[in-house]
C-alpha cells in the first residue's frame, strides 16, 4: 500500500553515522548540486572516493572520482548531470582499491540498474561466479557491483510484472541471496523518478520534503531541505516516488512508517566561525556538560537520575560486577568510570576493548551488569560485544549518543549523552560527556552502597560546576596555541599521568596520533621508566598531568627523570601548583576540581594540544587520513 502524505509527526532528534555515505534525490530541482552539497556533509564518513548517477534522457549519467567530494565537484561540469533525479556516494574502501572504476554509483551491465552501497556483501564472490554464469561482465572489485547486478538479474526475471513492483521485487529478492551488511539506493532506467533504498546494519533516513523526497546515511545531508524524516529498520525497503512513499519489509510485509521531526536544524552541523568541526566541538563543551545533565539529578541534589536504564533501584544494589565494553576514545572514557565506580562505589569493575571482548569468551560473574559507550551507537565490535553479552544472558545497558542508533534500539536500556551531532572524526565533546555520565554513574551506585547525603551533595555540585571550571581551560586556549606552536614538529610524544589521568594520558596520545600523525604513546607516569624512556630526547617532550594530589611529589620524581636525560616537559598543574623551578619547558594551569570531575578538565588541554599541532602540521583534521567517524567493518 502506498502512504499519502502527511502521517503523525513524532518529536525527536537523531543522527547516525557509518562508513561511506549515500544519498539520493527526487524532485524538481536540479539532482546534481543537491546530491553534492549532501556527500560534502557526509564526507566524515569516508573520503576515498566520492561518485554522482542522474538519471536524464532514459539512462543513467555517472562521474565518479577518487578523492574528497571537491575532486568530484571539479569533475562535474564535464558531464551534463542535469536530471532531477539521482544519487551520490562518498567512500571508505572496504572491497576493491581506491580507483575510480571502484568509486560509487555502480551500474549493472545491461545498464538498467545503478546501485549505491554502504556496508559489507559477505557472499559477494560466490553471487559474482554465479552471474558470471549467466554472462554478465564486471568493470570493478567491489562487493556493491556485484550486488547491482544481481538487482538487474531478477529484474530482468520478473519482466512479467508491472512497473514499480518489478522493480522492488528484484531488489527484495536480491537481498533474500546477499549475507552481510548493507544500506542501498537503486534506480532503475525503466522507472525514472523513483529511487528504492534499503537497510540492514548501516543506517538510511529518507526525508519528505515539498515536492520532494531525499534519501541519506544520516540527516546531517538532508536536513537542510526538510526536518521530516523516516529512520528505516534494518530489513526494510522504501519505494520513494516524487508523491509518496511505501514501505515493507524482505517478506514483502508492510509497514506503518513512523515520520520523526528532527529538532535540531541545519545550523548545529555547520561551522559557523570555527576553522574545522573539532576546534567547534572543543569549544561547545561548556554546553554539552550541560545538555548531559539536564534533569539528571535527584530533587535533594545528593544523587543522580537516569530515567533510560530500565533497571529498578534494587537491582542495581544487588549489582556485584560491573563490565564496560567500547573501542578508541570511548574505550578511554569505560576506564576512567572503572576507576571512579571502584572509588566510589567500591563495585569491582572490568573493562575491555569490545573487539577483544567478542572473540575471547571471557567469564562473566552471574550478577554482572553490562555497559557499552559508543558515540555513534554503530560501532561493529561494541555491537558484536553487546550481543555477545546478550547472547550469554546479561543485561546490557548503552552510554549512546546517536539516538536511535543500532546500540541504543538493541540495549535492554541506556543513557543518551545529549551532546547533538559530533561530526569531527576526533572525539572531543562525546568524550568529555561520556566521562560526565561515567561520573554520574559512579555517584549514583555510590549513593547506594555507602556514601553519605553530605558527600553525594558535594559531588553534585562538583559536576554542576564542570562546565563553568572547561570554559576556564578553553579561556588558555591562546597559550596552548604557542606551546603546539612550538613542539609541532617534534618525532615524538608521551602523555603521563596516573590514576584516572593515566586514561586521559591514552586519550591524549591516541587524539594527537590521529589528527596530527605524530607519534605519541599514553603511559603511566611512573611505567615510563620500564620501556618508553628510552624514546626521551630533546625532539620527544613529556606530557604530564600532575594535578593537586597525594601523589604529585610522585609525579614531581618522574618529571625529574625524564629532564635528566634533556627530555622537554610540558606540565599540566592544577592552580597553585608549584614545580622546582626550570623543570618543566611549559606548564598548562586547571582549576582544581573534585577528584570526579578532574579527567573531564584534563582532557580540555590535551585536546587543545592536539587540535593546534594538527593545525600547525597542515593536518586535515576533520577527516584524518585512513580514518572513518564510525568504524562499522571489523
Ligand atoms: C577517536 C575516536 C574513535 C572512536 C571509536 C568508537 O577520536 O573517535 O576512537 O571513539 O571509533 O566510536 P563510537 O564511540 O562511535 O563507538
Amino acid at each position: 500500500m502506498v502512504r499519502k502524505l502527511p502521517i503523525a509527526i513524532k518529536s525527536s532528534w537523531k543522527f547516525t553515522y557509518f562508513m561511506c555515505g549515500i544519498v539520493g534525490y527526487i524532485g524538481k530541482q536540479k539532482a546534481a548540486p543537491l546530491i553534492l552539497e549532501g556527500l560534502k556533509r557526509l564526507e566524515y564518513r569516508g573520503y576515498d572516493s566520492a561518485g554522482i548517477a542522474v538519471f536524464q534522457d532514459g539512462s543513467f549519467d555517472i562521474a565518479k572520482k577518487v578523492g574528497r567530494v571537491s575532486a568530484l565537484e571539479k569533475e562535474v561540469p564535464r558531464y551534463r548531470l542535469v536530471g532531477t533525479c539521482g544519487m551520490g556516494h562518498t567512500r571508505w574502501a572496504t572491497h576493491g582499491s581506491i580507483t575510480d572504476a571502484n568509486a560509487h554509483p555502480h551500474l549493472s551491465y545491461d545498464g538498467k540498474v545503478a546501485l549505491t552501497h554502504n556496508g559489507v556483501i559477505e557472499n559477494y564472490a560466490s553471487i559474482k561466479k554465479f552471474l558470471i554464469t549467466k554472462g554478465h561482465t564486471f568493470r570493478s572489485e567491489t562487493d556493491t557491483e556485484v550486488l547491482c547486478n544481481l538487482i538487474a538479474y531478477h529484474y530482468a526475471k520478473q519482466a512479467g510484472l508491472a512497473g514499480e513492483n518489478r522493480f522492488v521485487t528484484a531488489v527484495r529478492k536480491s537481498l533474500h541471496h546477499t549475507q552481510g551488511t548493507y544500506g542501498i539506493v537503486a534506480m532503475n532506467v525503466d522507472a525514472p523518478g523513483e529511487l528504492v533504498t534499503a537497510r540492514k546494519g548501516s543506517p538510511l533516513v529518507f526525508g519528505i520534503g515539498e515536492g520532494e523526497s531525499l534519501v541519506a546515511s544520516d540527516v546531517s545531508a538532508i536536513v537542510s531541505r526538510t526536518q521530516n524524516v523516516v529512520y528505516l529498520k534494518n530489513g526494510e525497503i522504501a519505494h520513494l516516488t516524487l508523491k509518496n512513499f511505501s514501505i515493507t519489509t524482505l517478506d514483502a510485509d508492510e509497514v506503518s512508517p513512523v515520520i520523526d521531526r528532527v529538532c535540531w536544524s541545519i545550523v548545529s552541523a555547520e561551522l559557523g566561525a570555527y576553522h574545522h568541526f573539532m576546534e567547534k566541538e572543543i569549544f561547545e563543551q561548556p554546553a554539552a556538560l550541560k545538555n548531559t545533565m539536564r534533569g539528571r539529578f535527584s530533587e535533594d541534589g545528593s544523587t543522580a537520575l537516569f530515567g533510560g536504564l530500565n533497571v529498578t533501584a534494587n537491582e542495581f544494589s544487588g549489582i556485584e560486577r560491573l563490565m564496560f565494553c567500547a573501542c578508541g576514545t570511548a574505550l578511554h572514557a569505560c576506564l576512567v568510570t572503572e576507576h571512579l565506580i571502584e572509588s566510589f562505589a567500591r563495585i569491582p569493575v572490568e573493562c575491555d576493548y569490545a573487539s577483544e571482548f567478542r572473540y575471547r569468551n571471557a567469564p562473566l560473574a552471574r550478577n554482572t551488569l553490562f555497559f557499552v559507550m559508543s558515540q555513534s551507537g554503530e560501532t561493529i565490535d561494541t555491537l558484536a560485544a553487546m550481543r555477545e553479552a546478550k547472547r550469554k544472558g546479561y543485561r546490557v545497558l548503552a552510554i549512546n549518543n546517536v539516538v536511535g542508533s543500532s546500540i541504543a534500539r538493541e540495549a535492554d536500556g541506556g543513557i543518551y549523552q545529549h551532546v547533538g551531532p559530533e561530526i569531527g572524526v576526533a572525539s572531543t565533546k562525546a568524550f568529555t560527556s561520556q566521562l560526565l555520565l561515567g561520573a554520574m554513574l559512579a555517584l549514583y551506585l555510590a549513593r547506594m552502597r555507602d556514601m553519605s547525603f553530605g558527600s553525594g551533595v558535594r559531588y553534585v555540585e562538583a559536576l554542576k560546576g564542570a562546565p563553568d571550571l572547561v570554559r576556564k581551560v578553553l579561556e588558555q586556549a591562546p597559550h596552548i596555541k604557542k606551546i603546539a606552536q612550538r613542539f609541532a614538529h617534534s618525532t615524538d610524544m608521551l602523555f603521563l599521568g596516573r590514576m584516572s589521568l593515566f586514561h586521559i594520558a591514552l586519550e591524549g596520545a591516541l587524539k594527537l596520533k590521529e589528527t596530527s600523525y605524530l607519534h605519541a604513546e599514553g603511559y603511566p607516569a611512573a611505567e615510563m621508566k620500564h620501556g618508553p624512556i628510552a624514546l626521551i630526547s630533546e625532539t620527544c617532550p613529556s606530557v604530564f598531568f600532575a594535578p593537586a594530589g597525594e601523589i604529585f611529589n610522585k609525579i614531581v620524581s618522574s618529571m625529574q627523570e625524564i629532564k635528566a636525560r634533556r627530555g622537554p616537559i610540558i606540565a599540566i598543574l592544577s592552580e597553585g601548583g608549584e614545580l622546582p623551578p626550570g623543570l618543566a619547558d611549559e606548564v598548562i594551569i586547571i582549576p582544581e576540581c573534585h577528584e570526579a570531575v578532574l579527567p573531564i578538565v584534563a582532557s580540555v588541554p590535551v585536546q587543545l594540544l592536539s587540535y593546534y599541532i594538527a593545525a600547525e602540521r597542515g593536518c586535515d583534521i576533520d577527516k584524518p587520513r585512513n580514518l572513518a567517524k564510525s568504524v562499522t567493518v571489523e
